[in-house]
């Protein structure tokens, strides 16, 4: 028999929160989308349209549309960062089963207020890990718990955010400032502390982190720097220049992300009035940025297991890269290709993962597609199981992140209990 069909309402119709519904116009039998909270009319409207949301379940906040009764089964929240805890909690006690961004909040005492909430509701509950959905960690994990690398022993992984998505999100953008969002290793990283635990499969026990703010601030500004790269004499030698990297996008005829965060429906007029105007033109050395540029986190698992983690700025910005060391082989993998060697035979053997785009949810390597599946399947035969990203996963991931930051800033080694 066929699942019924989910009704969802979206908080926040901004990047992740349309970018995802669009499983919705794939699935039309499996997800509809009834209801949007948005201050912003042209993205607020914009949902509408999409989905023929009636004009009574249009709102301009997310409190507007929590105040009314429930008329969905679930809602996906998709504000940012710092403001998660309070609708999340809010829905979750009118009934609603909650598909919550990460990270679920900027501080651990909001996290375990969301989980609490969720629990206590009996709410279905899931946080977009969405690295847990793609087929290339579900081809890893089925190598692991086979057995085809023996006891995994070490990891080491790198997510390599890249110069010009690092000056854009970190930088001059929505996760440049802590006190308005998330610390870096919390925003961006968050992904990767509960990627490796999953596929440790054991608990962490204890971490130490390195990290600062090496490259963006004014000590490192190139001489004669302007406020802003169109005025810049500095500009044309600068691999940061505003102007190179969102012209440059849409010469190439790149006009989505990360385009479209300066201006809807880019043109290089409106670009280069947001360029002039908005954050993203500022010089990279003279934001409001206070987040680490750089960072690293060892963690030692149950059972003398060890692992590492690097987040770097500096680099071109290609998929993460992993290596996983076992007692009986090893596997390297690049994110979308796995290379698994053997040490009984010498062996090596290289596995693709990739999927034909079947979906116009292609982000993060199938993992957002996957994590909306997985979800709309959860709640329409009420089973968290069918949610790899559930509540406690979540929080025991999260409270690695939190951790290893405390470690960083108080220069010592922590301990999880
Ligand atoms: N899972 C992932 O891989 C992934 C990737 C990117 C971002 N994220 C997370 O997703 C979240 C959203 O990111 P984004 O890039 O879509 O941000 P965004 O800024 O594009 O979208 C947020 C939207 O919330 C709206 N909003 C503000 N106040 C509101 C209110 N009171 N009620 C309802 N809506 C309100 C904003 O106008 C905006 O349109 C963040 O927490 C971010 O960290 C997750």
């Amino acid at each position: 028999m066929a699942d019924k069909t989910v009704t969802l309402i979206v908080d926040g119709a901004g990047g992740r929160g349309s970018g995802c519904s669009r499983f919705a116009l794939e699935h039309p039998d499996r997800l509809r989308v009834v209801g949007v909270a948005e201050p912003d009319d042209y993205r607020r409207e914009r949902m509408a349209k999409t989905y023929g949301i009636s004009p009574e379940n249009q709102f301009k906040t997310w409190e507007d549309m929590a105040a009314r009764e429930q008329f969905a089964d679930a809602v996906f929240i998709a504000t940012q960062d710092a403001m998660h805890a309070d609708p999340s909690v809010a829905f979750a006690d009118k009934g609603y089963d909650i598909l919550l961004e990460k990270p679920m909040a900027p501080n651990e005492a909001d996290c375990r207020r969301i989980v609490e909430s969720a629990k206590r509701n009996g709410a279905l509950f899931g946080v977009c890990h969405v690295l847990r959905y793609t087929s290339y960690t579900r081809k890893l994990i089925e190598l692991i718990r086979s057995g085809a690398i023996g006891d995994v022993v070490s990891l080491n992984r790198i997510e390599p955010v890249g110069y010009w998505h690092q000056a854009h999100s970190f930088v001059r953008g929505h996760w440049r400032n802590e006190q308005e969002s998330s610390f870096m290793l919390l925003a961006k990283s968050c992904h990767d502390l509960d990627w490796v635990r999953y596929v440790m499969g054991v608990r962490c026990t204890r971490v130490a982190s390195f990290g600062s703010l090496k490259h963006f601030c004014p000590e490192e500004a190139p001489e004669g720097a302007a406020d802003r790269c169109l005025d810049c004499p500095a500009e044309s030698n600068c691999p940061y220049s505003a102007k190179r990297i969102y012209l440059g996008f849409l010469e190439k005829g790149r006009a989505g992300w990360p385009v479209d965060v300066l201006t809807p429906n880019p043109t290089p007029e409106s670009v280069q009035k947001a360029l002039r105007e908005g954050p993203y033109g500022r010089c990279v050395y003279r934001c409001d940025n206070d987040v680490v540029d750089n960072q690293v986190v060892s963690m030692q698992f149950e059972g003398g297991r060890t692992a590492n983690f690097t987040m770097t700025a500096f680099t071109k910005g290609e998929g993460r890269r992993t290596s996983i060391f076992g007692t009986r082989g090893e596997i390297y993998g690049d994110d979308t290709r796995l290379w698994l060697t053997d040490f009984l035979t010498d062996k090596t053997t290289e596995i693709d993962t990739a999927q034909p785009d079947a979906t116009a949810l292609g982000g993060h390597g199938g993992g957002d597609y996957g994590i909306m599946g997985a979800f709309v399947r959860a709640v329409a035969r009420r089973d968290q199981s069918l949610i790899l990203s559930g509540p406690d996963e979540t929080l025991e991931s999260h409270v690695m992140v939190f951790r290893a930051e405390q470690s960083r800033r108080e220069g010592r080694m922590v301990e999880i209990d």
